[in-house]
């Protein structure tokens, strides 16, 4: 169901017809049946029959075999030709195979198809599309690490197999099985990894459609005769061929020109019991099985990005973005891989008792976990990681895929959205009403309405007649404003845009080569293709100050409805027969569509005026494998229901081990009204989200937090301000994301892999690396959670330093009255804060610091760190960040360059010089020893000189852990120091 208001700016005709229908639907809940399951999806339902007979056949053996005598081996590939049988007679098809060992430990198998690679083909249809299978996602997706691993060598090798030993210390091999083919990988000696184990692999062959007898033929059809002459390749016997040619889904009907041409694969986890990652799905982190069973899906998790408004929670349907990433774990091991293909994407999950080998791990491994990918269309091209850590396999991934960009600094605070401010003196009125409230926040956001009737790049000049005034009012204290700017181009005469994308022929075109043409907010629209580079950079026009008129250097954007959604589309997205820039099917790169149309967004705010360098913000809904490099994503339209808040953190995530950590959901949810509770609650647990906007839908009842009135506002706001509080720890967590791939809220398993008890919990997670533990309340009317505790450290509560009973491997219960966010500090660590209450983080960019030691359980030990740039250029990338590592040893506390650079060889620009003015101001130390009790005063050295000030110490009290407070240190954040007490 179109949500209501997604009618209103329909044509007459259909919104009426979906008024209609809307009155009669339960107002919340997606129309499953818009969306295909497997079995109608034609090559999800033939690969899941393959794998059937497979499995269930004691004679299966799969028909793919490398032929030794193609192979060769050097610099690090292999090389060589897989013949894929394809009838009784023994007729063949050829099947190059490369497998790369990476210089970084990761290896890549890429299968092709000859016939297709080299055009051998015809389409059908008059199809002006690409004959080859789509070899571009590369291109788009991989920035690094494919530098081959000149070291890695061939072990051994005879008739049956291959050993290629590679990665570090050559503790890595692949055991590459001629006939049937197959991939072992293995650490240590030991498989982690299979390929082919079941003989599931599959790549449709490219064949002619063998046309019905004389007599069965409908008329229209004798064009196709002479091919039947031609064919040379007989279909297997009792293969569903149904699907094969054409398949129609509601009304639509998708020609497929190539015919069949799917690549599926059994990739099987030896050992492991969780897997995680494929975001985006609404369910649980550590992922179910799917072919039925108590508690299982019955369906695999699907990857199509789609428009999936009101979505349903704990499914495998797909959602508005995907990465076809997967992390294994079990108990001190961790295992990936990456599947890069862009086409729609079904995964298989099933576990099993390891029963082939259950003594060869080493370990008590009692599950092993099959998957079953299967992707319409492309190569098979996949890559292996084989850990050991969970650190290693983001890592390793994000070489390939790139990192989080680094941040606007504004965009990690507080974001205020809804569909739709209706004015630019509304925008002002709740920017003058947060301000009398004292509610930090850095962003207002217009939605769609905002436009002159959806013409993007314009204003509706009676609601927004003066956009300049009301940037220049937001900048006043800081703030920012972003604007909505959609993939869909109304389709209008008198529309510079619209008239642009047409002559200039920048559109995707529909399977006969002209303009695509189809429904979204404003009615008919045509969709820009930003696989093109021309209409890059066409975009990249549009965006300058001089041509949006009334945008601001305050003025950022937001890119939504980029699956692409198409309100009249099969499955409300592209027809798979649309063509774009190249040639490609839409079927090929629908995955990355989105990421296109982000990153065209991303580089026009990259070139609004010359000379101005500056990060680009830049938010979208659909998204792929290397999305991070480009700007945050949200997880689209929620509920305001209280499952829909609990699923939002597992789903957070999950977006973070697969390397796109800056995630967030529309804290509210966007669809209903949460009554107050609910909304302070998301508040609370939205203030831990890497992206933390407030949205709600145009039918939503007004909800900033100001409204909410006592005790709700005031909560709200402190919510709001531990955030803001808290702004230098997660910018520090954003640049550990930025320098290596790391998640920015982290599960049990990444943090304590070698924890059982930790693997699936998905409720808590730490924050970089600061040692701040949350379990944000998920359910309603709830007053106490419950935290488990991966390890034998001290725990203290955040805001009382009250010392928590804790038992490593136990659950400890923590009150949690409304006005409580339960959150704990694991002792160990340093972390920093600036306490000062202001409106925007832009107004705190100057403000002194206070540290929080949270002494570990030895009563004298704590480490942390603290990265801080300009939060907006790219002057980072010169040098220009302070970068300390803060270590508490015994009776001294000490600030030293993280990177061991000599600071004072750092040539300051202005940022630097003025960070000179800024000091850390206080010092807290929860679990102070208690051999500071009696001291009134501490030394400071730095910069060559030494002062002393003041100390209070409080001693432990009724649970309460000692802390001491070292008041007004002075010492600069940027210099060394040392405080000895
Ligand atoms: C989509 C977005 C939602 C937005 C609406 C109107 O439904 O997901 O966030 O408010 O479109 O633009």
């Amino acid at each position: 169901m179109l949500g209501s208001g997604k009618l209103s700016s329909l044509g007459t005709g259909t919104a009426l017809l979906c008024f209609l229908s809307a009155l009669i639907t339960p107002a919340v809940a997606v129309k499953e049946h818009d969306f295909k399951k497997c079995d109608q999806s034609g090559f999800c339902k033939r690969n899941r029959a393959f794998a059937d007979n497979a499995l269930q056949s004691n004679s299966w053996q799969s028909p793919y075999n490398l032929l030794p005598e193609t192979k060769s081996f050097k610099d690090g590939q292999l090389q060589a030709t897989i013949l894929k049988t394809i009838n009784a007679n023994g007729d063949a098809v050829k099947l190059p195979i490369t497998v790369s060992f990476l210089e970084s430990g990761t290896a890549r198998v890429t299968i092709d198809e000859e016939k297709r690679q080299k055009g051998e083909i015809e389409l059908r249809h008059d199809s002006k599309a690409r004959k080859e299978r789509y070899n571009e996602a590369e291109q788009w997706v991989i920035v690094g690490g494919l530098t081959l691993d000149k070291g890695a060598k061939v072990a051994s090798e005879d008739k049956k197999q291959i050993t290629v030993q590679y990665g570090p210390s050559s503790k890595f091999e692949a055991v590459i099985k001629f006939s049937p083919f197959s991939i072992d990988f293995k650490r240590d000696g030991a498989s982690q990894i299979k390929f082919n184990d079941r003989g599931l692999l599959n790549m449709e062959h490219w064949r002619p459609k063998i046309e019905p007898k004389q007599e069965e033929k409908k008329e229209g059809d004798e064009g196709e005769e002479k091919k039947e002459e031609e064919q040379k390749v007989e279909a297997p016997k009792g293969e569903d061929e149904s699907t094969w040619w054409e398949e129609t889904f509601g009304s639509n009907t998708d020609s497929k020109p190539r015919g069949p041409e799917s690549v599926a694969l059994d990739i099987e986890f030896v050992g492991y019991e969780h897997v995680f990652g494929i975001p985006s799905h609404a369910g649980p982190l550590s992922l179910k099985q799917t072919r039925g069973g108590e508690g299982n899906y019955q369906e695999p998790y699907r990857m199509y990005n789609a428009d999936v408004f009101e979505y349903i929670l704990d499914s495998p349907m797909t959602l508005y973005g995907s990465i076809p990433f997967m992390q294994a774990h079990r108990k001190d091991s961790s295992v990936g891989v990456f599947w890069l293909n862009a086409a729609e994407t079904w995964v298989d999950i099933t576990k099993g008792k390891d029963s082939k080998n259950p003594l060869a791990l080493g370990v008590l491994s009692k599950t092993t976990t099959t998957t079953h990918w299967i992707s319409e269309s492309g190569l098979l091209d996949v890559f292996v990681f084989l850990g050991p850590r969970p650190q290693d396999i983001t890592s390793k991934y994000a070489e390939l895929t790139g990192t989080s960009a680094m941040p606007q600094e504004f965009s990690i605070g507080y974001h205020q959205c809804r569909w739709n401010y209706v004015s630019d003196e509304d925008v002002k009125d709740v920017d003058r009403k947060m301000d009398k409230f004292k509610i930090p926040y850095d962003v207002i956001w217009l939605d769609i309405e905002y436009t002159d009737e959806k013409k993007y790049f314009t204003w509706d000049s009676h609601t927004f007649p003066d956009p300049v005034g009301m940037g220049k009012h937001l900048d006043a204290h800081g703030r920012k404003l972003v604007t909505i700017i959609d993939p869909h181009i109304k389709n209008v005469d008198n529309y510079h845009v619209s008239s642009e994308l047409k002559s200039k022929d920048h559109a995707v075109h529909n399977k006969e080569g002209s303009i695509f043409e189809g429904w979204c907010w404003p009615g008919s629209s045509n969709w820009i293709d930003a696989f093109s580079p021309a209409a890059r950079e066409w975009w990249a026009s549009l965006f300058k100050y001089s041509a949006f008129k009334g945008t601001l250097e305050n003025t950022w954007v937001w890119n939504d409805m980029n699956e692409p959604s198409v309100f009249n589309g099969p499955e409300t997205t592209m027809p798979k027969d649309n063509l774009h820039h190249g040639g490609w099917e839409h079927r090929d790169v629908h995955n990355l569509n989105g990421m296109t149309f982000h990153n065209a967004t991303h580089h026009a705010l990259k070139s609004r005026k010359p000379g101005e360098l500056r990060r680009p913000f830049v938010l979208t809904r659909a998204f792929f494998a290397g999305s991070q490099r480009v700007g945050a994503m949200w997880t689209g339209d929620n509920q305001a229901a209280w499952d829909h808040l609990e699923a939002s953190i597992p789903m957070v995530l999950s977006q973070g081990i697969a390397g796109y950590p800056f995630s967030g959901a529309d804290v509210g949810g966007f669809f209903g009204n949460p009554d107050k509770e609910l909304l302070t609650r998301w508040y609370q647990a939205g203030a831990f989200y890497p992206f933390f906007r407030g949205h709600a839908h145009i039918d939503a009842r007004r909800r900033e937090p100001y409204l909410a009135g006592e005790p709700y506002t005031p909560i709200i706001t402190a919510a709001l301000r531990l955030r803001y509080a808290l702004l230098p720890s997660w910018y520090t967590a954003f640049y550990q994301a930025h320098a290596d791939g790391s998640p920015i809220i982290k599960p049990m398993f990444y943090t304590h892999p070698g924890e059982e008890g930790g693997l699936e919990i998905d409720d808590q997670f730490f924050v970089g690396n600061t040692g701040l533990l949350a379990r944000p309340v998920t359910k309603e009317g709830q007053n106490s959670v419950d935290i488990w505790i991966p390890d034998d450290e001290v725990y203290y509560d955040y805001f009382t330093y009250n010392l928590i009973p804790t038992t490593k491997g136990k659950k400890v219960t923590l009150d949690a009255p409304l006005d409580k966010i339960p959150l704990l500090m694991q002792g160990g660590h340093i972390f920093a804060r600036r306490d000062r209450p202001r409106r925007s983080s832009a107004l705190m960019k100057w403000d002194d610091y206070t540290l929080v030691v949270a002494v570990s359980k030895d009563g004298k030990s704590a480490e942390g760190d603290l990265y801080v740039d300009d939060g907006d250029s790219f002057d980072f990338e010169k040098g220009q960040y302070i970068r300390r590592k803060f270590v508490m040893e015994g009776s001294t506390i000490s600030s030293v360059d993280a990177e061991g650079r000599d600071t004072k060889g750092v040539k300051e620009g202005e940022w630097m010089k003025k960070m000179r003015g800024v000091s850390v101001d206080k010092i807290m130390v929860v679990g102070a020893p208690s051999s500071w009790a009696n001291k009134k005063e501490v030394s400071v050295e730095s910069e060559g000189k030494s002062w002393s000030v003041e100390v209070e110490y409080s001693p432990a009290a009724k649970g309460r852990a000692a802390f001491a407070v070292i008041k007004k240190v002075g010492a600069r954040i940027g210099a060394d120091w040392k405080i000895v007490a």
